[in-house]
């Protein structure tokens, strides 16, 4: 098979998948069995192994199976899925209690019944029971209207299809949390990352992005659990408290906590809440704190919830767990963007089950706040899921030098920099820093810069991976390992050709995309086209850039074109400083010969004018549009205000154009937008 074959083929399935996806999930009118489906995505992956370079943007194996929850359809709930209000220690506990008496009039030294469970750390879900058939799952959504998981729910093993004995009511609502246990979680991330498919942050991700999925086969091969803690409609009530009501529901055959306690005060909750909060390491699944629930249901009807929690119920939530520890060192590490992010290395320490090694510093700012220095002792805290973080220094700042951010990249040595008014220090070293090149290449190819037809974001990694390109000058010296290409991706030699056919073509590029593809800090699109405007070759750009590191002038000359500030002309001038970008750059100008500017603006009814796109283009993309209108001289803003000119407004467009309206900026329609551009030829 050629390429050329190839890539009919996958467009004609990535179209075809798309309709049978549409059938499917919007219209739920398939056409085809659920085999036959499958049989077309297989044939889609299979293409997609043999032809990498020909993957597709709109590629079907980007969207199978993980189609967004936004598609799920939602359902009103019959009785709201309230939350809870939470307490943090006993007397907020006691405080309840007594709002309780104070509400319904009791004696102050009236006991409360109430029962005590485990708050367990997962999504509420609510099971509709029909003459005790399931017939209906819904998440909790916003609590008024939930997303319909029935099929899902189905694949649950601890959720009954039907519910045990005789003696449940007609309609049957009972509302519990869907969990994963720790285990699983963790045998789930193995396989993911084994897969090279998204990893969980955590149990409670896990269960989500599990339960809400359009396909139910997803649902099926993950381990979810169900643990009820109590029920919405209910045509009768077999009991008359929460706790006879929660042993009624275990009849019926849905799990209940077993740690679930009925007790006769508050002080009696308390006590469960220590028992429960020392086997909490201990326990297969996460749980954050300990819920009391009003035990009479009488009780519960009079006091009625507050807003979107119950009167009658309290959650007790556990502190966030805390330790001691060395701070052994301050690392830095370079995210894809260039972003230093100091991160702490500790001595390991079990903070609330988890052992502890890394926590966040966030940024300079945060370290100078706390003052901390490698060997000193910390505090440290973890929090549910969030990232451990150090609370403060416990060494005395004696003599002790503070701790020095690095003014060079640890990556690659570049000049790591603080932009006024920014948080973040930054390396500058874009092209060549090992830890930002796999982004900037990707950048470099990309439609907006030199649109390399073939050469995609995957093929870039993989490329750089294999260690067939480091710079983007590398790429236009790929023709001198076309054996090693066809080698390598056991490529058809024709398909080859054409990707250093697609390469050769760019041998001369535009300069603004030029430019643009560099990734230098603030050079967007549309600045890219003013500097070399201005200039007339990117050469000269780079002459003015790298004299405005020294030279004042040069730098006021960079601030004075039309459209570049203080801070482009900065960025300008740090990215030509930096000697490892200077070599990038000679490099790749001896493989490229960027053409002159040269005008291609016509004139037109917005030439000069400032256009703001919004809403959805039906025939066209807003990158289409966008380049439309930069051709016709305009200039392209992402908001509205009092400079706006003009607005092109499609389907769904909202605050842009409310906004518009308020200003008065004139507003058409994209039928309108293609009648500008035809008039101007
Ligand atoms: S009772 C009206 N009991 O916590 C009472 N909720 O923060 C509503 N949760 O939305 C819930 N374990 O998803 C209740 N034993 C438990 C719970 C529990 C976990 C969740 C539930 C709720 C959220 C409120």
């Amino acid at each position: 098979m050629t390429g050329e074959e190839a890539a009919a083929e996958m467009e004609w399935l990535a179209k075809e998948i798309a309709r049978h996806n549409a059938l499917y999930h919007t219209d739920d009118a398939p056409e085809i069995s659920d085999a036959d489906y499958d049989a077309l995505v297989r044939r889609n992956a299979e293409l997609e192994a043999e032809f990498p370079h020909l993957v597709r943007a709109d590629s079907p194996s980007a969207s199978v199976g993980a189609a967004p929850a936004g598609h799920l359809t939602k359902v009103r709930h019959a009785r709201a899925m309230l939350s809870l209000d939470n307490a943090f220690d006993d007397a907020e506990v006691l405080e309840f209690a007594a709002r309780v008496r104070r509400f319904l009039n009791l004696p102050a030294d009236a006991p409360v019944a109430m029962t005590a469970e485990p708050k367990i750390d997962g999504l509420s879900c609510s099971l509709r029971y029909e003459k005790g058939v399931l017939v209906q799952a819904l998440t909790r959504g916003d609590g008024t209207t939930g997303e319909v998981v029935t099929d899902n729910v189905r694949t649950i093993a601890d959720i009954p299809q039907r519910l045990a004995g005789a003696d449940a009511p007609d309609v049957c609502e009972l509302r519990g949390e869907v969990y994963m246990a720790k285990a699983d979680f963790a045998a789930l991330n193995a396989r993911q990352a084994e897969s090279g498919g998204k990893i969980f942050a955590n149990p409670r991700n896990a269960a989500a992005g599990s339960l809400r999925q359009l396909d139910a086969a997803i649902t099926r091969a993950r381990p979810l659990r169900f643990l009820a803690h109590g029920w919405g409609e209910v045509s009768a009530l077999p009991a008359d408290t929460q706790s006879g009501m929660m042993a009624a529901i275990a009849a019926w055959g849905l799990p209940v906590s077993d740690l679930l306690l009925p007790c006769a005060s508050a002080e009696e909750a308390l006590a469960q809440y220590r028992r429960i909060e020392a086997m909490r390491a201990d326990l297969p699944f996460d749980i954050d704190g300990v819920v009391y629930k009003v035990d009479r249901l009488d009780w519960q009807g009079r006091l009625g919830f507050v807003a979107k929690a119950p009167r009658w119920a309290i959650a007790h939530k556990f502190p966030a767990e805390r330790a001691q520890t060395t701070l052994l060192a301050i690392d830095i590490q370079v995210g894809r963007t260039g972003k230093l992010t100091p991160v702490a290395r500790l001595e390991p320490v079990t903070v609330g089950g988890v052992v502890v090694t890394n926590a966040t510093l966030h940024n300079a700012d945060e370290i100078a706040r706390l003052g901390v220095r490698p060997g000193d002792r910390v505090t440290v805290q973890r929090a549910g899921d969030v990232i451990p973080q150090i609370l403060e220094s416990l060494t005395a700042a004696e003599d002790r030098p503070a701790f020095v951010f690095p003014a060079h990249c640890p990556e690659c040595g570049s000049d790591a920099v603080r932009e006024e008014g920014e948080v973040d220090i930054r390396c500058t070293g874009g092209l060549i820093c090992p830890a930002q090149r796999v982004e900037r290449l990707r950048h470099f190819v990309s439609r907006q810069a030199m649109d390399i037809d073939g050469l995609g974001g995957t093929h870039v990694e993989s490329f750089f991976r294999d260690g067939l390109i480091h710079t983007p000058a590398d790429i236009f010296r790929l023709r001198n390992r076309i054996d090693e290409l066809v080698k390598r991706e056991k490529w058809a030699g024709t398909s080859v050709r054409n990707l250093i056919d697609a390469i050769e073509a760019r041998r001369a590029p535009d300069p603004a995309r030029f430019l643009f593809g560099l990734g230098i800090r603030h050079v967007g699109q549309v600045t890219a086209r003013d500097l070399v405007k201005a200039f007339g070759t990117v050469e000269a750009v780079a002459a003015v850039a790298t004299r405005a590191a020294s030279d004042a002038d040069a730098l006021a000359e960079l601030n004075a074109v039309d459209g570049i500030g203080p801070v482009v002309a900065q960025a300008l001038a740090d990215f030509f400083a930096e000697p490892h970008n200077r070599a990038a750059w000679d490099d790749l100008l001896s493989e490229v010969a960027p053409t002159p500017y040269v005008s291609n603006e016509r004139a037109s009814a917005v030439t000069g004018k400032t256009v703001v796109f919004t809403g959805t283009l039906e025939t066209m993309s807003r990158d289409e549009a966008k380049a439309q209108a930069l051709a016709l001289g305009a200039k392209v803003s992402g908001s509205v205000s009092a400079k706006t000119d003009l607005v092109v407004a499609g389907p769904g467009a909202g605050s842009k154009l409310k906004k518009a309206a308020e200003l008065g900026v004139a507003v058409i329609d994209e039928a309108g937008w293609a009648e500008i551009v035809a008039a101007a030829g």
